[in-house]
């Protein structure tokens, strides 16, 4: 800009025009070189130090890289203002050419030195501030993070889902906040049957409760596949219970159920047996005759475990009502169904003496495990 005002000056002078000053500076400096004199051609050298030195100070305090690039188009670039001196460099006098082009092209590559220069100096910069940033030291301690583990809940589970797979069932699960139907009237248990007592639990403003057992898993399975099925559902129970040491309010499950043509008792018999057998290895097991509105007939499973008689789980051939409720036809399907509580299994297996303990995430306990 500097540069374009000062040629205007030059210009005029020159002429010592009236006219009025030519705003287009490229204009201007045409009308310079075709009317150039001696002193105005010494005039140029003068100003194309000027240039350089001017460039020399912008350069030398470029802050950055794109303040170098602005530079470079400034002087360098085409229409930058060393172009424009070297572009109307046909209009000197012939023997002025040589002096001010060798001059323009010293400037030129004067200023293109200052810039790569600047440029090196300010990646290096860069570079430097990144790698002080970014050092990483190979030296430092790690981050300690301490090895969890199971839970003796879920390793619980984990283990039974695991036979029960090995058997060819397949996971399942349900909500935890069920309706009436699937909790007790579809698994034979109406509004008025004397069973709702044994499993009172949390009602919801809306009708809805909080599942009592994972029972109602059967139901929504067999609602949604086709037999045969073999079904394993684990997931949180919830009873309104007076809390000890071996009562909770909120527990774990794990259901089974087995529908196919032809299914009998002696079925449900070696498969509970098998699954026993791997959870608590070689223990004498017996059935007991007992009662869930579900099943027909139903069984309670107990097992010999240090010389006395534990009661497991409860069991037994998938009532009629039941398969009808689903929309599975008891003339064709029968099918057989178990559930037992993981809290239970897991006490027992690991001699835990009281069911709180498991719930109150003390890691003092659950190192044990
Ligand atoms: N739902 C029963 C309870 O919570 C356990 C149970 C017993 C499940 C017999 C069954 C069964 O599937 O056949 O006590």
């Amino acid at each position: 800009m500097l540069y374009t005002v000062k040629v205007l000056a030059v210009a005029q002078a020159s002429f010592g025009s009236t006219a009025a000053p030519c705003r287009n500076p490229s204009a201007a400096i045409l009308q310079l070189f075709s009317a150039m004199t001696a002193t105005q051609v010494s005039d140029l050298e003068a100003q194309l130090s000027q240039l350089q030195a001017e460039a020399q100070s912008a350069i030398g305090e470029a802050p950055d890289l794109d303040a170098i690039e602005q530079l470079r188009v400034a002087f360098l670039g085409k229409k930058g203002k060393i172009s424009a001196v070297l572009g109307a460099m046909g209009k000197l006098p012939a023997e002025d050419r040589p002096r001010i082009g060798a001059k323009a092209n010293e400037v030129k590559d004067a200023v293109q030195a200052i810039l790569d220069r600047r440029r090196t100096d300010l990646q290096a910069d860069a570079i430097r501030v990144r790698l002080e940033a970014e050092t990483l030291d190979v030296t430092a301690p790690g981050t300690y993070r301490p090895l969890g583990r199971k839970h003796p809940l879920a390793s619980t589970i984990d283990k039974a889902l695991d036979i029960f797979v090995g058997l060819g069932y397949t996971v399942a699960d349900g909500p935890e906040m069920e309706t009436d139907y699937y909790n007790f009237e579809a698994l034979n248990t109406p509004a008025d049957h004397p069973a709702r007592d044994m499993a009172d639990t949390f009602y919801l403003p809306d009708g809805n409760l909080l599942r009592t057992h994972t029972s109602s898993v059967q139901i929504r399975y067999m609602e949604e596949h086709e037999p045969p099925i073999r079904v394993v559902a684990p997931g949180r129970v919830y009873r309104r219970d007076q809390v000890d040491a071996t009562h909770a309010a909120v527990f774990h499950q794990i259901e089974l159920l087995a529908i196919d043509e032809g299914l009998t008792f002696t079925d449900m018999k070696g498969t509970i047996e098998t699954f026993l057998g791997e959870i608590f290895g070689e223990v004498e097991i017996r059935f007991r005759a007992s009662y869930f509105p579900f099943t027909e007939p139903s069984a309670e499973v107990d097992v010999k475990w240090k010389g006395r008689w534990l009661e497991v789980l409860g069991c037994g051939m998938v009532d009629p009502n039941v398969l009808k409720a689903a929309g599975l036809d008891p003339e064709v399907y029968s099918g057989f169904a178990a559930g037992f509580g993981v809290e239970r299994f897991a006490m027992v297996l690991h001699q835990i003496d009281d069911i709180r303990r498991v719930y109150a995430s003390d890691l003092r306990f659950l190192r044990q495990f």
